[in-house]
């Protein structure tokens, strides 16, 4: 396997990836779990760069989920800083790279500073056209699926919205990503075999593939496996169809 192999295989446009065993990682070598989260951030840097360069278009990171809010408040403390760490010092190499920085989540419940810095950031890489950079924090599938229920439930009390008019695509318009490209591929580090509450309703057509090694540990070379794979995979979409030309339904 190659950077070749990769570049003629079917690239996947938008990979999801479970960042799990920063804890387990630093367990491992004797240091407090916090420092799994820092060497994390810095992973999370060389991947967004990697698949920048080999053509993906989205990737977004499962950086906080709205259960993670259940560990000490000193984990949750520090992350909350490495996030707002990341923004200021991430900002203008984004901005440069042309990468767009969004987020999904129940932003409005984080604390002030990193919810003004996300959307301010999220702001000022608007214009960034050649890669999307999502971060799900304070983010729950569950949650996601019931908020757009939510806003369209309040359309049909006002009256824009019937409810006979409600199809997938007008259900997506409502998720935290109106405009999120389908989800093709999942990667999960830390070798547990689960969704946990990631990007489910975009999940439903993702390929899966899951490694052993801890998130701090993840290369460029496990990116580029993860994308010979998928290219391997032959994408029915529930139907009987022979082909691997296209890499997302529609
Ligand atoms: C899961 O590992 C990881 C998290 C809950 C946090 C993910 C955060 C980062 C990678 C840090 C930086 C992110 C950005 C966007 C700058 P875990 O601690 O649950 O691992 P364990 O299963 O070994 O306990």
């Amino acid at each position: 396997m190659s950077s070749s192999t990769v570049q003629r295989a079917v690239i996947p446009r938008h990979i999801g990836i479970i960042m799990d065993g920063n804890g387990r990682w630093a367990l491992e070598r004797g240091r407090p779990r916090i420092v799994g989260h820092r060497v994390g951030a810095s992973t999370v840097r060389r991947i967004t760069e990697a698949a920048a360069r080999l053509g993906v278009n989205q990737l977004t990171l499962f950086a906080f989920s709205t259960e993670n809010w259940k560990r000490p408040a000193g984990e949750t403390q520090f992350l909350m800083r490495l996030f707002l760490r990341f923004l200021s010092s991430d900002e203008r190499v984004l901005i440069e790279r042309g990468i767009r920085l969004h987020a999904i989540g129940r932003l409005h419940e984080l604390p002030d500073e990193v919810r003004r810095e996300l959307l301010r950031v999220m702001e000022s890489t608007s214009r960034g056209d050649r890669f999307t950079l999502c971060l799900a924090v304070n983010y729950g599938a569950r949650s996601e699926i019931v908020d757009a229920c939510r806003a369209l439930a309040g359309r049909a009390i006002a009256g824009s919205v019937q409810p006979s008019d409600i199809d997938e695509a007008l259900f997506e318009g409502a998720l935290y990503q109106p405009d999120m490209p389908p989800l093709d591929l999942v990667i999960r580090t830390g070798g547990d075999m689960r969704l946990s509450n990631f990007l489910l309703w975009q999940a439903a057509y993702a390929e899966l593939w899951i490694t052993p090694d801890c998130w701090p540990d993840f290369s460029e070379e496990h990116l580029m496996r993860a994308i010979d794979a998928f290219a391997t995979r032959e994408r029915r979409f529930g139907a009987l169809l022979g082909s691997r030309e296209f890499a997302s339904p529609g």
